[in-house]
């Protein structure tokens, strides 16, 4: 772990910096659409965009991070979705994903939702306590090999259905 490491939340005058940072990560990502940045700036325009959850990790003033958990429903219940998450090639493997999903999760804590849903690599996302989310009952809206499509659970019971997410995802 870097030690000088701030995660906080995003802010206004970060957002041309975080737009360049998720448009580097993805470039050498083994799966992307190449449309992350532009997702990012969709949802902030949405309903589903929660202030305050979306987090920048920061290492002497350079935003080298960045995880945004925007609102889904499960059914009536309000959950989170966490994408993307993006790290600057340079920066990796030094456990900053992590730190960000683990202050998503402490965050969204506080708020009023059941789970955090993801998808992305199992063998990843495992290590930040996402179980598949086949055996909750929680289905993907599109075809997804089911190992991939992940949950963290908020609370103790969760709710069972087909996930709804913004139309900022075009799904
Ligand atoms: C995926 C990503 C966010 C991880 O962030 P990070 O800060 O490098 O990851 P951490 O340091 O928290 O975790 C590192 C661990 O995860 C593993 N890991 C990193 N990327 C992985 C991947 N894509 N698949 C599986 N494991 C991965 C590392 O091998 C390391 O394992 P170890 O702890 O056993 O040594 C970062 O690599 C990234 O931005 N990639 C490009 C964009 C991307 O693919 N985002 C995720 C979309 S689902």
């Amino acid at each position: 772990m870097i030690e000088t490491l701030v995660i906080r939340a995003e802010r206004q005058c970060d957002f041309d910096e975080i737009r360049t940072l998720v448009k580097a990560a993805f470039a050498g990502a083994e799966h992307t659409d190449g449309d992350e940045h532009n997702l990012v700036d969709r949802l902030r325009c949405t309903d589903e965009y929660i202030p305050g959850l979306s987090f920048v990790a920061e290492i002497n003033g350079k935003i080298v991070g960045y995880a945004m958990f925007s609102q889904i429903n499960i059914g009536s219940c309000k959950a989170i979705s966490l994408a993307p998450l993006a790290v600057l090639p340079g920066f990796q493997n030094h456990g900053i994903g992590r730190a960000l999903i683990e202050a998503g999760h402490q965050k969204a804590k506080e708020g009023d939702y059941y789970c955090s849903v993801v998808l992305g690599s199992p063998e990843y996302y495992s290590k930040s306590g996402y179980l598949p989310a086949l055996p909750f009952g929680i289905v993907a809206p599109f075809e997804i090999p089911p190992q991939f499509y992940m949950v963290f659970p908020l609370k103790l019971r969760l709710p069972h259905g087909t996930v709804r997410y913004s139309h900022a995802f075009g799904v």
